[in-house]
C-alpha cells in the first residue's frame, strides 16, 4: 500500500479541542478533509506511553481503528535538561485542571532552585503520528532548542512560550511575532517531516 496521502483525504485529528483541529488542518495546507476525534464522538484514549512518540502512535492508533478512517495526531511538551527532561510527556498536566500555566512555570523555576544546577538549557518537543486503519503508522519528532529565563517574558503564544528563550534569539517565544515563531518551532520541523514523507 502506499503512505502517501492525496488531497481530499478524510482524516480524523484525534484531538477532542477543536482549536487543534483547525490547526492541524491549516499546516497541512488545507489539503485534506479534517473531522475531529471530538466531532466523531470517539473516546479519548488514556496517554500511557513513555514518550512523546509513544503517546502521539497511541492516540492515531485509537483513533484510526475506531473511526476506519487514516487519524493524525500530536503530543508535545517541554523538556529541561536539569530536571532529567521533564514535565516532558507531563507537561500540560503540571498546568492543573485550571490550565495555569503560570503556575507551572513557577514549578520549573522552584524544581530548578530545588536541584540547585545553573544549566538553563531546554527544548520543545512536537511528536506527529499518522495511522492507517487496521494498517502502518508514520511518526516523526520536531525539536527547537533554547534556554528558560526567569521571570517569564511576554504575552503572546501559549503554554510555557514565555520563559523559553530560542537558540540565538533575544526574544522569548512569549514576545516574539507569532509567524517567527511558526517559523521555527518544534511543531513546523515536524509538520515539515511529516509532508516530506507524505505528501504526492
Ligand atoms: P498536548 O496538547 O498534550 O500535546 O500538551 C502539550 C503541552 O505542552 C501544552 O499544554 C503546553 O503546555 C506545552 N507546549 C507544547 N508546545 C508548546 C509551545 O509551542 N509553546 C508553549 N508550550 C507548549
Amino acid at each position: 500500500m502506499s503512505l502517501k496521502l492525496q488531497n481530499g483525504t478524510r482524516l480524523v485529528a484525534a484531538t477532542h479541542n477543536p482549536g487543534k483541529a483547525v490547526e492541524i488542518a491549516a499546516l497541512l495546507d488545507g489539503r485534506f478533509d479534517i473531522v475531529s476525534a471530538g466531532d466523531l464522538g470517539l473516546p479519548e484514549p488514556d496517554e500511557i506511553e513513555q514518550t512523546f512518540m509513544g503517546n502521539a502512535l497511541l492516540k492515531a492508533r485509537a483513533a484510526a481503528d475506531r473511526a476506519g478512517l487514516v487519524a493524525i495526531a500530536d503530543d508535545s511538551g517541554l523538556s529541561v535538561a536539569a530536571l532529567d527532561g521533564a514535565p516532558g510527556i507531563f507537561s500540560a498536566r503540571w498546568a492543573g485542571p485550571d490550565k495555569d500555566f503560570g503556575h507551572a512555570m513557577k514549578k520549573v523555576e522552584e524544581r530548578l532552585e530545588e536541584v540547585g544546577s545553573g544549566d538553563r538549557a531546554a527544548w520543545f518537543t512536537s511528536a506527529l503520528a499518522v495511522a492507517w486503519p487496521d494498517g502502518p503508522c508514520v511518526v516523526v519528532e520536531g525539536r527547537v532548542d533554547g534556554t528558560l529565563v526567569f521571570p517569564p517574558r511576554g504575552e503572546r503564544g501559549f503554554g510555557y512560550d514565555p520563559i523559553f528563550l530560542p537558540e540565538g534569539r533575544d526574544q522569548t517565544f512569549g514576545e516574539m511575532d507569532p509567524a517567527e515563531k511558526d517559523a521555527l518551532s518544534h511543531r513546523a520541523r515536524a509538520f515539515e517531516k511529516l509532508k516530506a514523507a507524505l505528501f504526492e
